[in-house]
């Protein structure tokens, strides 16, 4: 499936469970393989993304068992890892990346990460830096921008390091780094990112302190602990939009992570008028998640979003883009430079597709500003090969006149493998 045609829709009616988190995915197989002794991670998402984090560890010398409902991790202990035979491939996964680089600078062996053309893109300097201060031996492709990166792993000390960026895979590549340090690594962020890092190794025994923006942390074993992975927000993001934006829908998401870290698009949306009913609160694995119930809307109002809001809302930049076509008025998001060193230039992408939409907007080096609201007209649109575009022009498409095109767009199994079954399944 590599272009994919989609209809006006009379609006999305039912039920659905988002997949599996993307990021805790990563991280409870990372964790539990650096824990001593076994661990089970149930609901672990089947996507691309967490399966380069699952081949990456097997290279390492850790064993990983599908049984299909569980995976059965043997965690080795914080020193178990062994050299790789061969170049470690993390495929389009930053998050991979980023957060086994933290890892294997402590690492006492050779080993190297590259991945796919759109990985070997992506700053990686901003581990590369940071890892350095803490003594380790790395180097990257570019005069250290880029990977592949090259990795000999020794003994780390531990720095004070204040981020320049607010971001949850540079600050947990440098808490994984801190594991492996003598002394006490700490770590301060601008904003708040996402804390699952934080969170997972506090429950399983890290010496490890949050106070708001700052994280302090200190070598200590892992227990291997059992974890089930709740929903990702940030998928169900694209059916909360779809049914906000479609005439006569009403559709139940169930099982959805709520971490606070992670909802700025809700509060955003609620701001822009939406209403979402939220049931069902409770905790998985330490994460809270939630039930939601999410209806038509057709009085939106445009927004304006800052900085501040940008790591609560990352991924959701290109949907919420999406819906800032329908609202009333002119919506403005900046402070999101971040947005154009992810798995596209996001910016770019949303900008150059929503044009072909018939949409009117301005684009900034730090940002964008869209004109609602609009009757958007089916196009031929393109994916950027990047998960969250194909997605976000899909529900575009939903609401467009005639006929849209997605081209490239089995990049969705990146994070949501049966993406399209799915909206076909609630859309009338
Ligand atoms: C992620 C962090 C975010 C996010 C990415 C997943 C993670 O990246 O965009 O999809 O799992 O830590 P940054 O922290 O680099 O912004």
């Amino acid at each position: 499936m590599n272009s994919i045609e989609l209809f006006k829709s009379k609006g999305l009616r039912g039920e659905i469970t988002p997949p599996s988190d993307k990021s805790i995915s990563h991280r409870a197989v990372m964790f539990s393989a650096l824990a001593d002794g076994k661990s089970r991670v149930r609901n672990f998402l089947r996507a691309e993304d967490p399966i380069s984090t699952m081949n990456v560890f097997r290279r390492l010398g850790i064993s990983i068992d599908d049984n299909g409902d569980e995976l059965i991790i043997e965690g080795k202990g914080l020193t178990g890892l062994s050299e790789p035979f061969d170049i470690l491939d993390c495929g389009n996964s930053g998050t991979t990346m980023r957060l086994v680089s933290g890892v294997l600078a402590g690492s006492p062996f050779f080993s190297v990460l590259t991945g796919d053309d759109s990985l070997r893109q992506r700053p990686m300097a901003r581990v590369i830096e940071p890892l350095r201060l803490m003594g380790a031996a790395i180097a990257g492709r570019g005069g250290d921008k880029y990977s592949p990166l090259a990795i000999s792993g020794c003994r780390l000390k531990a720095i004070k390091y204040k981020m320049p960026v607010a971001s949850a895979q540079v600050k947990s590549c440098l808490i994984l780094a801190g594991l492996y340090a003598e002394g006490t690594t700490e770590i301060s962020e601008p904003f708040k990112s996402r804390d699952h890092t934080e969170r997972m190794l506090k429950a399983m025994g890290a010496n490890i302190d949050v106070e708001q923006l700052s994280i302090k942390v200190a070598s200590h074993e892992l227990k291997a602990m059992d974890v089930t992975v709740p929903g990702d927000f940030s998928s169900a993001a694209f059916f909360i939009a779809a049914a906000l934006m479609l005439p006569d829908s009403e559709i139940m998401i169930r099982n959805v992570g709520m971490n606070p870290t992670r909802t700025g698009f809700l509060d955003v949306i609620m701001r822009m008028g939406a209403v979402i009913t939220i049931e069902n609160k409770r905790e998985v694995s330490g994460e809270p998640v939630a039930d939601l119930l999410c209806k038509s809307c057709d009085a939106l109002k445009a927004v304006s979003i800052g900085a501040e809001l940008m790591p609560s809302l990352i991924d959701e930049f290109p949907i919420l883009c999406v819906l800032a076509t329908q609202a009333d008025g002119t919506t403005e998001i900046r402070g999101a430079e971040e947005l154009r060193v992810k798995e596209s230039d996001r910016i770019k992408a949303v900008a150059e597709e929503l044009r072909r939409f018939g949409v009117s907007l301005e684009e900034f080096p730090d940002g964008i500003s869209i004109k609602g609201r609009t009757d958007l007209k089916g196009c031929i649109a393109e994916s950027y090969h990047d998960h969250r575009i194909a997605m976000s022009m899909s529900i575009a498409a939903l609401a467009a006149s005639g006929k849209t095109v997605i081209n490239n767009a089995s990049c969705v199994d990146i994070s949501f493998p049966g993406f399209f079954d799915r909206l076909r399944g609630l859309s009338r």
